[in-house]
């Protein structure tokens, strides 16, 4: 048995994400719809302010590349399972990690670079920490 080859790594990883992301959308969901006002209170000021805060952009991040992960994994081991022919599968695989890769990049600079007071806004919308807000 070779200790660290991918697909026993993989097998791991997807037990020990999921037990992780258990918690994590949990507390996502709770922290973004147990608010005054629930849903409907979800607005840019709402979403600026929490990724603004340092704890709120690593807690996403991780989501983010939790998720993405373990959703693209479980995707490869039904398309290794049930695609025969070899050019399909090849093409369902690269666009798999295209398409996570892409999603996994575009997400990490929005959670770190949004800026939540562009200037010129509306200062109903902003933040209330916005020199405009
Ligand atoms: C009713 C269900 C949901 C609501 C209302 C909701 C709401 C939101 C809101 C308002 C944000 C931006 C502010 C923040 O970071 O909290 C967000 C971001 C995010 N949510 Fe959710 N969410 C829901 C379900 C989920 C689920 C089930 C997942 C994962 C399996 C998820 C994954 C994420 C991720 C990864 C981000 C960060 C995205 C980024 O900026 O790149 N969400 N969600």
């Amino acid at each position: 048995m070779k200790l660290f080859r991918f697909d026993r790594l993989a097998w791991i990883f997807m037990r020990v994400s999921g037990f992780i992301l258990i918690a994590l959308i949990f507390t996502h969901l709770t922290v973004n719809l147990m608010q005054d006002g629930g849903v409907k209170a979800i607005d840019f000021a709402f979403v600026a302010g929490k990724l603004a805060n340092p704890f709120w952009q690593w807690f996403d991040v991780t989501l983010l590349w939790l998720a993405l992960i373990h959703g693209s994994n479980g995707m490869r081991v039904v398309v290794n399972d049930y695609v025969e022919r070899t050019g399909v599968r090849r093409f369902l695989l690269a666009s798999l990690v295209i398409s996570t890769t892409t999603l996994i990049v575009l997400g990490t600079l929005v959670i770190f670079t949004l800026d939540p007071c562009p200037v010129g806004s509306p200062s109903d919308l902003l933040p209330s920490f916005c020199p405009a807000g």
